[in-house]
């Protein structure tokens, strides 16, 4: 980065232009390594990896992938819906606000949200929220695309970004958190983070979520785990992963990918099944493990919900919902909510 280099609350300033500022803390709350949390994750007897390790630079573009097979729907159906609340999301913006996204955005979405701000506002202020630095790639893209547009990028985990907002002015913000990202979390910490979100909010604030809906197991269980083997690669790239990174000699042709709709509980599960009786040094964590065959490695939940959960799960964690918004078949919600 070309910045010029100021302290403001903990976080430092890198100015790149007058449109174009990130915000970085000066120490990131102490996390564990990578190897220490696999070290923690596989040894034990009910074995996971925690999804947020999907994203290397492959992982990524993977994802990238899966959201455009025809299987995983809710890309494109989350894309639809907000294309048809253009108009009502303009009319809901009483008085000016700015938008702030949990997640780097380069993507249609953001632009379909910057679209009716470009609409409403001679000056369009976007402060993305992301751990990575990509966050910094995406914000080129946009500020080309639109020319009265200024970015604020907070390089930091969304708690410590939302508080960094809450604390620098009084604009009253939109805050978007897109993509059922929410439905990986678990029930407890998925409540625990909209108290959070909430916390952070001013009267006048809004909070607008995407979430994925309860539907058919067959649905579910292809669009995680498409004809293409997509998924199965993104699922397996983590062990590709840890290889390189933690210099451990998992064959990636032991193992499959495996994801099952657990209907009780609502959520699709994804593991890595064992498909031999196998033994994997792990160098850089100090770990020799012993996986039997069919044991199972948990990687992912997804969550859905039913429109009426939406509604208690935002009630209880200090929302006022305003609206929701279904596509044409029913599978995808966005709820658009205040602070109560
Ligand atoms: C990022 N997250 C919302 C995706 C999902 O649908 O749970 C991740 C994903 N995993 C497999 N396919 C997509």
């Amino acid at each position: 980065m070309n910045e010029t280099i100021q302290d403001n609350l903990n976080y430092k300033k890198y100015v790149i232009d007058s449109r174009l500022k990130y915000f970085k803390p000066h120490s990131t709350k102490i996390e564990k390594s990578f190897s220490e949390e696999i070290s923690f994750s596989l040894n034990r007897d009910s074995k996971f990896i925690h999804p947020k390790f999907f994203y290397d630079k492959k992982g990524s573009e993977l994802f990238e992938k899966i959201c455009t097979l025809d299987e995983y729907y809710p890309t494109r159906t989350e894309i639809s819906i907000l294309k048809s609340i253009q108009n009502d999301l303009f009319e809901l913006l009483d008085g000016s606000f700015r938008l702030v996204e949990l997640g780097s955005g380069a993507s249609v979405k953001t632009r379909l949200i910057l679209d009716v701000f470009n609409k409403k506002y001679d000056k369009i202020e976007y402060f993305p929220i992301d751990i990575s630095e990509i966050l910094t790639e995406s914000s080129e893209l946009l500020l080309k695309d639109y020319e009265n547009l200024s970015i604020t990028g907070i390089i930091d985990t969304y708690e410590g970004g939302l508080e960094f907002i809450q604390n620098y002015d009084s604009e009253k913000n939109l805050i978007v958190f897109l993509g059922s990202s929410f439905g990986n979390f678990s029930p407890i910490e998925g409540a625990k983070f909209l108290e959070k979100i909430n916390s952070t909010m001013k009267h006048g604030d809004l909070f607008l979520i995407g979430l994925d809906l309860v539907k058919s197991t067959s649905v579910l269980e292809k669009a995680y785990d498409d004809s293409k083997g997509i998924t199965a690669e993104f699922n397996l790239n983590v062990l590709s992963r840890i290889n390189d990174e933690l210099d451990a000699d998992f064959d990636l042709s032991n193992f499959k990918h495996y994801a099952i709709y657990n209907e009780k509980d609502q959520r699709v599960e994804m593991y890595l099944k064992s498909l031999v009786n196998q033994s994997v040094i792990i160098s850089k964590s100090n770990l020799s493990l012993e996986l039997h065959k069919d044991e199972l490695i948990h990687t992912e939940y997804s969550h859905k919900f039913k429109i009426e959960q939406i509604k208690e799960l935002l009630g209880k964690t200090g929302f006022k919902i305003q609206k929701i918004w279904l596509d044409k078949n029913n599978l995808f919600s966005l709820t658009l909510a205040s602070k109560n």
